[in-house]
């Protein structure tokens, strides 16, 4: 038995619930991690080098991940592929950014030879709380971009994911029930507000490492942001390259009409043992969508919870 396996059993007696997709998540060290994903964040945590030049994505599922590795990989990659040559065209952004988990032997470069990618700067995704990163993101210049969204429209955004990727033979939890399981806390890499409160911090203590964006202030104005991400990474766009509309070409390419409607998209899976479609990833892309399902009073009680725990940090949604 390896160490991590080891500890894996070590872990055995953690608390353990049924997520609202169904599966088992487990309690480790202040987050609810898919038991699933046990060891591999294990894994991730003790054997990851980060590099300098290293670009890690943070999300909390259905914040937007998808939308957020697509534009940053057109932005950091605008030299090596034009629009009209972009991967996005041919492959769903997942495929193309991998999460925390696809990781092999500890470095960044071995994520990108099976997609056949631009190994530099290794861009990837996690959902882990900023607490849990791997030592090495802290002490090498690795940056971090933050994506968060209206915890009420993400919770509508995962709700209609499960339900869509249910597996045969088993029910999705009913939405009522859902809700009230997310605002315990009790869902994958949550508290959610743990979640995003311990990247806002880092945010404001740390501002040249981590960028922290609103899923609604992009859909506002991606172009601004898209621009900001850009400085932040330390990839600027040049004044040509603005005067050329670049930024805004970056900006159609990787927009929920462009992406939904790309073949790969459509009906593909990332591959045969993943269950999940490609299309599954882009449902509505909408602002505000959850008025559509919570009523008033199931709207009221997780508005006074998010009101209890982000009341005094100055964000709002
Ligand atoms: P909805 O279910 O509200 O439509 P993630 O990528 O973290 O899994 O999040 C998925 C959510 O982001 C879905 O939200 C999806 O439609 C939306 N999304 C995907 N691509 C997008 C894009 N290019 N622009 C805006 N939203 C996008």
């Amino acid at each position: 038995m390896d160490k991590i396996q080891e500890s894996v059993c070590e872990f055995e007696a953690l608390p353990r619930e049924k997520s609202i997709g169904g599966g088992w998540i487990v309690k480790y060290k202040g987050f609810w991690c898919p038991e699933m994903l046990l060891q591999p964040t294990l894994s991730f945590q003790k054997h990851f080098i980060s590099k300098d030049s290293d670009i890690l994505l943070a999300t909390l599922p259905k914040a937007g991940t998808t939308w957020l590795k697509a534009l940053v990989f057109s932005i950091v990659h605008r030299n090596q592929y034009s629009i009209d040559q972009s991967p996005l065209l041919t492959s769903n952004p997942h495929a193309l950014v991998p999460f925390d988990h696809q990781l092999k032997h500890g470095k960044s470069e071995t994520l990108y030879q099976e997609n056949n990618t631009p190994s530099s700067p290794g861009v990837f995704a996690t959902h882990l709380p900023y607490d849990a990163l791997p030592n090495s993101i802290f002490k090498s210049k690795c940056k971090i971009v933050y994506l968060c969204r209206n915890p009420l429209d993400q919770f509508i955004s995962q709700w209609h994911f499960v339900v869509q990727n249910v597996p045969q033979g088993k029910k999705a939890m009913p939405l009522n029930e859902a809700l009230e399981l997310v605002f315990e806390g009790i869902n994958i890499f949550g508290p959610f507000w743990e979640q995003i409160m311990g990247y806002w911090n880092a945010s404001l203590e740390c501002p040249n490492k981590v960028l922290f964006l609103k899923y609604e202030d992009l859909r506002k104005d991606d172009v601004f942001y898209v621009k900001k991400i850009a400085e932040f990474l330390g990839f600027p766009f040049g004044k040509e390259e603005e005067e050329n509309g670049l930024i805004e070409e970056i900006t159609k390419l990787c927009s929920f009409r462009s992406l939904s409607n790309m073949e790969v998209n459509k009906h593909n899976k990332m591959h045969e043992k993943y269950p999940v479609k490609n299309s599954s990833y882009f449902r509505k892309g909408e602002v505000g969508d959850w008025l559509n399902y919570l009523t008033p009073e199931m709207a009221g009680r997780a508005a006074r919870i998010i009101q209890e725990k982000f009341g005094d940090s100055g964000l709002t949604f």
